[in-house]
């Protein structure tokens, strides 16, 4: 059955930083994902704010919108089946620590904070976070 869906993949400043860009690229082709549409940026911290914006009540909000806005990040438009779901099944838990073996946040990530990458949450979510870097 074919549930093509598109979602927003973020690789955090952490990752890029210690260049696993293409390590975590091609994890997502090997899983079935294609990248549509990619780019290196570096956004500003108001940025930051604004995309995050859903936890602008939470306590590590300020923290979290001053990391993603501390170097370059790569965003990308990937599509598969179940896109949404699936890429969060393959980056695994919010938190490193606890992630499943083989996933992206268990191989690469450091820290609840720096956790390597980002995924949409929900396929309403994923609309609002494409329009958000790749509106045409
Ligand atoms: P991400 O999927 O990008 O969405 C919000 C980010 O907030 C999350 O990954 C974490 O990197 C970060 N974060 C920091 N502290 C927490 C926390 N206690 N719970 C959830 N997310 C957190």
């Amino acid at each position: 059955m074919s549930n093509i869906e598109q979602t927003l993949s973020i690789i955090k400043p952490d990752a890029v930083e210690r260049n696993l860009q293409d390590k975590i690229k091609n994890e997502f082709k090997i899983n079935g994902f294609e990248i549509l549409q990619e780019k290196k940026i570096h956004i500003s911290k108001e940025e930051a704010e604004k995309f995050y914006k859903v936890h602008e009540s939470k306590p590590f909000y300020n923290d979290l919108c001053t990391y993603l806005s501390s170097g370059p990040i790569i965003v990308m438009k990937l599509q598969r089946s179940n896109a949404v779901l699936e890429n969060r099944k393959l980056m695994g838990a919010t938190n490193p620590e606890v992630a499943e073996e083989g996933t992206l946040r268990k191989k690469y990530g450091i820290s609840i904070d720096k956790n390597s990458v980002h995924g949409s949450d929900s396929i309403e979510n994923a609309e609002i976070e494409l329009d958000f870097f790749f509106k045409d």
